[in-house]
């Protein structure tokens, strides 16, 4: 049964193809209104949310689908101590796909090898949130074109932002990508993700705890929150939780067409006051995730012989 866990295990094709069948879902609407009728997507929730979520759910009822949620684990019998695999084979009973978020690392893909159905990570621990980098790509494909010659920040949380993680390896099967990497020295991105996604194809980077002086070289500014659920030390959090503050005196020297985006939710990162800035992206995102993920659950589904 084919699960989606990590953006690993969709080739560039599939990524393309997904992007495709968003735009036809956005330009006709009426033609996949229906296709998942009788079907029944499983929203399991054990860490809070409110874009995936929601957004999976409005996908499934735009396909003419239905929808049986988990919002809280503390109402489910994982309170009993019910494990992640035994959760899954029971859910398998009763819908045909499943979007599952959890905090801990590979619980996602505990529960595909547990499931019967195709199971979607709708984020697991500081792991992947490949719907959030579908998403994030449809964005870039509205705004840019394409992925190719694009200088791409990432600023804020490097380490325990997934969706950084995500994204990047995303966009390093594109060319001539180049990343500017800001963050905390505490906050870097993951030498294992360095390693796999950007050294491994040499892809030029640098690495910078300043914001400002690359500005003007940037086509993308990927903001982040900092992660507080993930520290273990909330003195730590309280220190490196307003590192990146953007403002719209710092946009002076920023190309005329940047694309400022931000997976959500923000909490200081990004000023109510560049909201109104053409140049935001962020809220695109918000729906561009709901066309992606009605995209992956009709590939999805399709594969799994339901529809
Ligand atoms: N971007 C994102 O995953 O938002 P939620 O946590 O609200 O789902």
């Amino acid at each position: 049964m084919r699960s989606v866990i990590d953006i690993v295990d969709l080739t560039t094709e599939e990524l393309d193809g997904l992007i495709e069948t968003a735009v036809d879902i956005i330009e006709n609407p009426q033609k996949y209104s229906e296709i998942c009728h009788g079907k029944k997507l499983a929203t399991l929730f054990f860490e809070p949310s409110t874009r995936t979520r929601m957004s999976f759910e409005a996908a499934m009822y735009e396909l003419g689908g239905n929808v049986i949620s988990m919002t809280d684990a503390g109402s489910s019998s994982a309170a009993k101590g019910e494990s992640v695999a035994d959760t899954a084979k029971t859910v398998s009973c009763y819908a045909d796909i499943i979007a599952m978020r959890h905090p801990k690392e590979g619980a996602a893909y505990v529960a595909a090898k547990a499931a019967s159905i195709p199971v979607i990570n709708a984020g697991d621990g500081g792991h992947c949130h490949p719907t959030q980098t579908l998403a994030d790509l449809l964005t870039i494909y509205r705004e840019k074109g394409g992925f190719n010659n694009l200088t791409v920040g990432l600023c804020g949380d490097l380490k325990f932002g997934r969706t950084v993680h995500s994204l990047i390896n995303a966009l390093s099967r594109y060319e001539k990508i180049k990343y500017v990497l800001i963050s905390p020295e505490e906050l870097k991105l993951p030498s294992y993700v360095k390693r796999d996604s950007i050294k491994s194809r040499n892809i030029p980077y640098i690495q910078t705890t300043e914001l400002e002086s690359v500005m003007p070289e940037l086509d993308i500014l990927y903001m982040t929150r900092v992660q507080r659920e993930r520290f273990f030390n909330e003195e730590d959090y309280l220190r490196l939780k307003d590192s990146y503050i953007l403002t719209p005196d710092k946009l002076q020297n920023a190309k005329k067409n940047l694309s400022i985006m931000h997976p959500l939710p923000r909490v200081n990162e990004i000023s109510v006051s560049i909201d109104d800035d053409e140049r935001a992206c962020y809220f695109k995102q918000v729906l561009n995730g709901k066309y992606m993920r009605m995209a992956l659950i009709l590939k999805l589904l399709k594969e799994a012989g339901t529809i």
